[in-house]
């Protein structure tokens, strides 16, 4: 079974954006599968190296579109992602030494209760500049 789903409730207007959060999702839910079957160094290594790749990916997306829309809180919501970005890169060094099922426990707490406020909360902030924007350029803005 599936540790977290994205439903379209969690949309925040933009289809680009969407998907980033749906492969997000998938990502925390393999490494979720992989804890259950008993996690290896390898396969840990992996998904917190793509987890991590993917989330700054994903990021430069978000923070490229909040700009380009003109959401006035950019600031804090970019330093949110930088949070983020900094506890995933500790996860990273302690990666050698920690308990392997530890610091994956640690990893999906991490990304699902992240995931889940930030979404709803932060992203949710900038749906309607984003939406509104998005219309307004309907022809070379991301599909909504
Ligand atoms: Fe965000």
């Amino acid at each position: 079974m599936a540790l977290v789903q994205w439903q379209a409730e969690l949309s925040v207007g933009v289809e680009i954006l969407d998907q980033d959060h749906r492969n997000l999702f998938s990502m925390l839910n393999e490494l979720y599968d992989a804890v259950q079957s008993g996690i290896e160094l390898a396969v840990l290594t992996s998904l917190l190296d793509r987890l991590a790749q993917y989330t700054q990916d994903h990021f430069q997306r978000e923070e490229a579109l909040m700009k380009a829309c003109g959401y006035p809180d950019i600031a804090a919501h970019c330093d949110e992602h930088e949070q983020l970005a900094v506890k995933v890169s500790e996860l990273q060094r302690r990666l050698a030494g920690s308990s392997l099922e530890f610091l994956s426990l640690e990893l999906l707490v991490l990304f699902k209760t992240w995931l889940a406020s930030h979404i709803r909360v932060s992203d949710f902030q900038y749906k309607p500049y984003l939406v509104a924007w998005t219309r307004s350029h309907s022809e070379t803005a991301p599909k909504a």
